[in-house]
């Protein structure tokens, strides 16, 4: 058997990350000192159960699979190289949990400072513990992301010395586009629908500017429809107003006054999609149906594009594509709190048949 196995091709496998991989895309140059961890690449995971549900072609771009587990990444090691590049040394962010994990490990990496602030209370536990770990000043306030973003952009107006890396900064927005990029080349067409979850609306802003990239320099002759998903309780582009007090049980998503608004209208308009809201109740049902027959885990935020493409008629034999933004261990107690924890069993063979029923 040993003479058949041929061992895989390094060359290959080898992955440089999203700067590296898409240079030709993204404004960088011989002197930016790029600051990765690996990231992107992420798994493109077709979906049999939804496919079927669904009468379509539907893949799942599973961000989760990012170094700190959600897609902020791939803007980070751009915003972070750029901000090495310009000589920063500090850089702080307002944040539901991802961001601010994502920009403590690109910060650490490069030696940088870095301070986040975060809604109290509302961060889910993978996160809060990742922000820490990588070393940043976490500021829990008291208030929630829609405030901390004020303070920050207040923060960057008035220091020169501090770097905002939130998505206001055109970096992120310039690096996150890369994932339109990988859907692409994985799939080798372009889908005809793209699902995805809406916070502060950088990401979607993000793929549309990739998708549009693509098909401007010839590599794709079509885009897909842009479908958004904010949640009920925090859905300010779906009602056309801000939400003063944004509540869901999708923490990620919990933002009542979004800083990529007009572009994600944008977005939608120009791609000929929608963006609706999802309640709790189906983000949750999207939630545990992914985990239960797709085996995909996400976070709660991450589901919102599934539950968006559940309750939503595409074409038959369409290609679809769901963005799941964050791995499911980042919150681990929305999946406890979704399942009754086990009782404690006796420690003997007999106790374990019992329950077995064998
Ligand atoms: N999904 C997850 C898991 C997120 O963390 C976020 C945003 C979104 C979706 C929405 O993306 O904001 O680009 O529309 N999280 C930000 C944060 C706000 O601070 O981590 P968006």
């Amino acid at each position: 058997m040993a003479e058949d196995f041929k061992r895989p091709d390094h060359e290959r496998l080898v992955w440089r990350g999203v700067v590296e991989e898409y240079r030709s895309f993204l404004p960088v140059d011989e002197n930016t000192p790029v600051i990765t961890l690996g990231e992107g690449r992420t798994p493109l995971i077709y979906a049999p159960e939804l496919s079927s549900l669904k009468s379509a072609d539907v893949y799942l771009k599973y961000e989760g699979g990012n170094p700190t587990g959600s897609f902020k990444d791939r803007g980070m090691t751009l915003a972070i190289s750029k901000a090495a590049e310009e000589g920063s040394q500090t850089v702080v962010c307002a944040s539901t949990g991802n961001t601010s994990a994502s920009a403590a490990a690109y910060a650490a990496k490069a030696g940088m400072t870095c301070a986040v602030l975060i809604p109290e209370g509302y961060i889910a536990l993978g996160k809060l513990a990742q922000a820490l770990i990588y070393g940043a000043k976490v500021m829990q306030v008291k208030g929630n992301f829609d405030q901390a973003l004020q303070i920050v952009r207040e923060l960057g107006e008035h220091s020169s010395k501090i770097t905002v890396v939130n998505s206001i900064n055109p970096y992120r927005i310039e690096g996150q586009k890369t994932g339109a990029f990988e859907i692409v080349d994985t799939l080798g067409v372009v889908p005809d629908y793209h699902f995805i979850p809406v916070g502060n609306a950088g990401n979607i802003t993000a793929y549309w500017k990739g998708y549009k990239e693509y098909l401007k320099r010839g590599i794709t002759a079509s885009a897909p429809k842009m479908m958004g998903f904010q949640a009920a309780g925090a859905a300010p582009i779906v009602l056309g107003h801000v939400v003063e007090h944004p509540e869901t049980v999708a923490t990620a998503i919990r933002i009542g006054n979004p800083a990529s608004w007009e572009n994600a209208m944008q977005a939608r308009d120009e791609s000929g999609g929608a963006i609706s809201s999802v309640t709790d109740g189906e983000i949750l049902e999207a939630y545990r149906f992914l985990a239960a027959k797709e085996s995909v885990f996400c976070e709660p935020a991450s589901a919102a594009s599934v539950a968006g493409l559940l309750k939503t008629e595409v074409k038959r034999g369409s290609v679809v594509v769901c963005v799941l933004t964050g791995h499911g261990l980042k919150d681990p107690d929305a999946a406890i709190s979704q399942i009754s924890v086990p009782e404690a069993v006796d420690a003997t063979y007999d106790a374990i048949c019992r329950e077995l029923g064998v």
